[in-house]
């Protein structure tokens, strides 16, 4: 069983790849938490897989929430591996994840991390599409890599390049400091389409007269919302507008 969180389909299309190879089910973290669904059963011959994408050298809130909650009847020791995607400097989420999972008694057998397009795009400008698709294609040899690790049940330890306690206490700021979504707004090239509202993988969106409104505290800042928007309505902070969407185009 692998299960997978994703804003704009890196890790989906990370989470789908291992999947096919290794003849693993492949489920959405978003939605097991939406349908109120944590009591997980797993297989003896069942691998257990947690794919998703860090942020601010962490996991993302959602993440974390699932897997403070999640329980697994017929956990045995199985292999047990965490793949993360990133765009620049990975950070601990792999860390972050061991020690959660430590305090369930479930053991990270392996960790792996593939560099995919940043989509943070408060900072980094996506507007070149030519080269996200270049970095997207880039990243599926590793992606195989990774999965044929994944079906062949390797140890692996991924070795990051920032110490963990740096990395957790720049996560916790980072956060802290963006989780609020009053930098969210949106511009009058909205359609009130309400897909936004209706693809949030947290509900954290409500239309009030045809426009989106934040939730904050629910609003896990996968920028879902943002990089899908039909008409780019959505804005975060100052300098969004300029630097384009991006959606990975294999999911
Ligand atoms: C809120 C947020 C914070 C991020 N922080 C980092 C980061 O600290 N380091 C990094 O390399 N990439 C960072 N990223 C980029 C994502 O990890 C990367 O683009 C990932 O592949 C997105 O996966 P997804 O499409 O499955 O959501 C961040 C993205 C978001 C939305
Ligand atoms: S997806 Fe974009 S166009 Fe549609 S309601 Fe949301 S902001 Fe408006
Ligand atoms: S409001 Fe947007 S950024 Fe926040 S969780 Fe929903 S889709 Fe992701």
């Amino acid at each position: 069983m692998i299960l997978y969180f994703s804003g704009t389909g890196n890790s989906r299309h990370l989470a789908e790849l291992i999947g096919r190879q290794a003849h693993e089910r492949v489920c959405d973290m978003a939605e097991l938490m939406r349908s109120g669904t944590t009591a997980l059963c797993l297989s003896a011959e069942e691998r257990l897989g947690w794919v998703f994408p860090t942020h601010f050298w962490g996991m993302p809130a959602l993440v974390r929430e699932f897997v403070s909650r999640v329980s697994f009847s017929g956990y045995a020791g199985q292999y047990c591996f965490a793949a993360v995607t990133y765009g620049m400097v990975c950070g601990n989420p792999h860390g972050q994840l061991r020690s959660l999972l430590r305090d369930k008694g479930i053991g990270l057998t392996a960790s792996f991390s593939v560099r995919m397009v940043d989509v943070w795009t408060p900072l980094f400008n996506l507007t070149d599409k030519a080269r996200s698709l270049r970095i997207t294609q880039a990243a599926i040899p590793v992606m195989e890599r990774v999965a044929r690790a994944v079906a062949d049940k390797r140890r692996a330890k991924r070795i990051s390049c920032l110490p963990p306690l740096i990395a957790d206490a720049v996560h916790k700021i980072m956060y802290q400091h963006h989780r609020p979504t009053s930098p969210f707004h949106t511009t009058d090239s909205c359609i009130a389409c309400r897909l936004c509202a209706d693809s949030c993988p947290t509900n954290a969106i409500e239309m009030n007269a045809g426009r989106p409104m934040w939730v904050t505290g629910e609003c896990t800042l996968c920028l879902r919302c943002l990089h899908h928007c039909p008409r780019f309505a959505i804005q975060y902070g100052p300098h969004t507008h300029r630097h384009g969407q991006f959606v990975n185009p294999y999911v």
